[in-house]
């Protein structure tokens, strides 16, 4: 079974989390890299993104550098923004149109996910979820452990 991990992260606790799962079931990652991140991250951040999801916008994205067709299980992750995900995974889903793939759904929120999967489902209707787990900021609170959650639930999955 060919495994990937693709994720958006914009302040880096996602990426952490893909690249753990990455490692724990030998998955190759790719990482959904925005041609207009802005950079900041202070407050205007949740202007600046808060407002791309109220648009409803699919940012361009970097090209993409590996084919999900090609892999059988997809890990997909995303920051939590403004109760949904990240408008980079709506871009993502709107080009690659998967179909028939096993997906698992992972996400990092400040703690308030709303139904930040429960729609990434609903964007990937016509797949098989395998599993979903969420984060609570990893790298400010509880690195280790959340790395350890990570990899136990990847491994896990069939
Ligand atoms: C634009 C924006 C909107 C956000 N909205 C939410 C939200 O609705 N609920 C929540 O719990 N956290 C929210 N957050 C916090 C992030 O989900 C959280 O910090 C997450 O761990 C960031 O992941 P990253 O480091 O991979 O970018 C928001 C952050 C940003 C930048």
């Amino acid at each position: 079974m060919k495994k990937l991990v693709v994720y958006y992260s914009f302040e880096g606790n996602t990426a952490f989390i893909a690249k753990g799962i990455a490692d724990s079931v030998g998955a190759d990652l790719l990482e959904l890299k925005l041609k207009s991140d802005p950079g900041h991250k202070g407050f205007m951040k949740y202007v600046w993104g808060g407002g791309q999801v109220m648009k409803r916008e699919k940012p361009e994205l970097y090209a993409i550098e590996k084919n999900p067709c090609d892999y059988d299980v997809i890990f997909i992750g995303t920051p939590v923004w403004a109760f949904t995900y990240a408008p980079a995974l709506a871009t993502f889903f709107s080009i690659t149109k998967l179909k028939g793939k096993k997906i698992a759904l992972f996400c990092c929120s400040g703690g308030g996910k709303g139904k930040t999967l429960e729609k990434m489902k609903a964007a990937l209707e016509g797949n098989d979820f395998i599993g979903e787990t969420d984060f609570i900021e990893p790298l400010k609170r509880n690195a280790d452990q959340a790395l350890e959650k990570a990899k136990q639930w990847a491994k896990g999955l069939n």
